[in-house]
């Protein structure tokens, strides 16, 4: 582009920039900075103001699975499941119903959630679904003071004792998972739909119940949940059959 400035006043203009401190040319022409401001758009008059940049969701599947795998113990994963946030019934629930019984027992007992009593006392099957429990193992020849194991799919009780939701059974499944490797039992019986849900990706529980399935590489067996057979006593010798047959595979187990 031609200079309208002859050589000797550029050079005077030049010379008095370098005076200023000007080290270095940035563009070859100059930039009105506050015609460019004017020329900005500017926030229209009540437009909200932007919004601040959301935080990172959290995937609370994800998060239960790391979680889980760093619990080294049982009680560990008690402090595991103790700290974890991200299941809402955990602010309505009085206790962590974690387990009862024997670790290391050949026999573990997963029910479905905690009930008011178990809520309570913080132990799994403690009201009269439980008392049931307890009698149906005796009769073949098991108690949770010396060789069972039990806990449940939730650890907390749901309100109202609604049944577990979906994504509340799916953020809690990696503890249980957890769970069972750590308590080694050789065979795991599910008790009702929730537990069958859970562990082996069906409910039906009047057709799974009674045969043999795997899950997490253990044999499963499917049983009647006993708060139905205090509803439905007529079904007890349905449940018999499936005491039976769990005694015999214990029989056969070495
Ligand atoms: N029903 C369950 O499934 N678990 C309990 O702990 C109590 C009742």
């Amino acid at each position: 582009m031609e200079s309208a400035l002859d050589y000797w006043s550029a050079k005077a203009l030049l010379e008095w920039q370098v005076e200023l401190g000007a080290t270095e040319a940035l563009c070859d022409e100059p930039v009105d900075r506050y015609a460019l401001e004017q020329a900005a758009p500017k926030p229209k008059p009540g437009a909200a103001p932007a919004a601040p940049p959301k935080p990172k969701e959290v995937d609370p599947v994800d998060a239960a699975r790391k979680a889980a795998k760093g619990a080294a113990s049982l009680s560990a994963l008690r402090d595991a499941m103790e700290n974890f946030s991200h299941c809402e019934l955990k602010h309505g629930a009085r206790n962590l119903v974690f387990c009862d019984g024997q670790a290391g027992s050949r026999v573990m007992i997963i029910g479905e959630a905690p009930g008011r009593d178990e809520d309570l006392q913080g132990k799994p099957f403690v009201g009269r679904a439980g008392q049931l429990l307890d009698r149906m193992l005796e009769a073949i020849g098991l108690s949770r003071s010396e060789n069972v194991y039990i806990t449940n799919v939730l650890p907390w009780r749901p309100p109202q004792n609604r049944d577990p939701l979906p994504t509340e059974i799916a953020m809690m499944t990696p503890f249980l998972e957890r769970h069972v490797a750590l308590a080694e039992p050789e065979v795991l019986v599910l008790m009702g739909n929730i537990s069958c849900q859970a562990m082996l990706g069906k409910r039906g529980i009047t057709r799974l119940r009674g045969q043999w399935d795997q899950a997490w590489g253990k044999p499963t067996i499917p049983m009647f949940h006993p708060a139905y057979l205090l509803r439905q006593p007529l079904q007890k010798r349905l449940a018999w059959a499936d005491l039976l047959e769990l005694k015999a595979r214990l029989g056969s187990l070495t």
